[in-house]
């Protein structure tokens, strides 16, 4: 079951806001709808849902409705219809005692503005939460060195925030977020004020807390790098309502629309797309073969080459056979083993293509794909990587897309 799930939710301000929802169910823009009525659609009827552990980005221009979206799912705004669930209960039947605990619990928020309180050090600010919510001083203090030490600011506990740059009290907003400890963590923007190196250290660091804490995270920033570096899944919205929804490379490798593609069109690819994403099937051979056989299939597959692997050892990559080597091992009647060329460029399957110019510039064979236990996952080919920078790649069927 998805932690968060939505049905046609949807957000209009103004008065009377409910006679737009049948205007948009008959779909009328945003645009038309103020012109007529001068409301406001907040969020349009969007549709989603999300698996524990996933970051969940939400991605769009200013005015698209991110931040109406984001605080519909904890009702700091509270719906015009639809449905918000949570573990498949109805957030929206939940009495004012209900939603506290909810969002202390379940839902918790750090903003874009963090607001600190300046009076109060470091560690007094991260477990206020907890001592609203009369967890003892003892516990409570625990629980906050605990999420300074996660974000990165031990030994910062008794400064007050005014002594601390920008990019840590935003960590000391997150180690707020974090001591309260809830299911899922909304951030809105969380990141936008920070200058670029620290804002990309703090990309690292929620990378490795979620990985680390498994927690849900639903990431807000108008930032497409951003989105794409920390985003499981991405929703791109538009107008209030979501235009995609997918992974980082279905969003840049299969945009749904002319508006998707604009929105993605500068990225360099080369930093996101990896090796996975371009190598092709292998040919391969098995090293009890001989000679014979190898030029066979090579003439058959119309290749010139074979990756020799074992197929005991789950298609562990012992080397490369070229077919003018088999040919030269027919003439003189040696075994498949002696022609193996067994040094050969090979690359994981995340590696960057930014990466692989260098190692494919210095090798005339294909780059063999291997996972971590040396086993074969694919070649890659130049075209393939100068295809898939020009935004043309259709990967082959039988290769995998995403990072496996
Ligand atoms: N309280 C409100 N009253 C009226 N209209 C609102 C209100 N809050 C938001 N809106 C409108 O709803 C739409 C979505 O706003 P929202 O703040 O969700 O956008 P956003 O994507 O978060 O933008 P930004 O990137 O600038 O933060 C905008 O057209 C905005 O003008
Ligand atoms: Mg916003």
């Amino acid at each position: 079951m998805p932690i968060i799930e939505i049905k046609k939710l949807t957000k209009i301000f103004g008065t009377d806001p409910k006679r737009a929802v049948p205007l948009l169910k008959d779909g009328w823009s945003k645009e038309k709808i103020f012109k007529e009525t001068k409301l406001t659609v907040g969020v349009n009827q969007a549709e989603f849902s999300i698996e524990t552990g996933q970051i969940f980005v939400i991605m769009g221009l200013s005015g698209s409705g991110k931040s109406t979206l984001v605080r519909l799912l904890n009702r700091l705004i509270e719906p015009t219809s639809g449905q918000v669930l949570f573990n498949g209960s109805d957030v929206l039947q939940m009495n004012a005692e209900q939603l506290r605990q909810f969002r202390r619990k379940n839902m918790g928020m750090v903003f874009q503005k963090f607001a600190l309180f300046p009076h109060r050090t470091v560690v007094q600010n991260v477990e206020y939460g907890l001592e609203i919510q009369g967890m003892s001083k003892a516990k409570r203090r625990e629980m906050a060195m605990q999420s300074l030490e996660l974000v990165g600011l031990k030994g910062w506990e008794d400064s007050y925030p005014d002594q601390l740059s920008g990019g840590m009290q935003q960590r000391v907003g997150l180690a707020r977020g974090l001591a309260n400890d809830p299911d899922v963590l909304l951030m809105d923007e969380a990141f936008s004020a920070l200058d670029p190196l620290i804002r990309k250290d703090m990309q690292d660091e929620l990378i490795e807390l979620q990985s680390k804490m498994k927690k849900t995270i639903v990431f807000i920033t108008h930032d497409l790098d951003e989105a794409l570096r920390i985003g499981d899944q991405i929703a791109l919205m538009k107008d209030g309502s979501i235009v995609q929804i997918g992974s980082p490379e279905e969003i840049l490798m299969q945009p749904a629309n002319k508006y998707v593609e604009r929105f993605v069109e500068d990225v360099d690819l080369s930093k996101i797309l990896t090796a996975s994403h371009v190598m092709r099937k292998p040919e391969t051979i098995t090293a009890e073969r001989g000679p014979r056989v190898a030029l066979q299939l090579m003439r058959d597959r119309g290749v010139s080459s074979l990756y020799v692997v074992d197929k005991d050892k789950g298609m562990k990559l012992i080397g490369v056979i070229t077919a003018e080597d088999a040919a030269g091992a027919i003439k003189e009647g040696l075994p498949l083993d002696d022609i193996i060329q067994r040094e050969l460029p090979s690359v994981s399957p995340d590696t960057l293509l930014n990466e692989l110019f260098e190692i494919m510039g210095n090798t005339r064979l294909p780059v063999a794909v291997v996972d971590e236990s040396g086993r074969l996952k694919g070649i890659i080919i130049k075209g393939a990587v100068l295809a898939a920078l020009a935004g043309n790649t259709v990967p082959e069927a039988g290769v995998q897309l995403g990072h496996s």
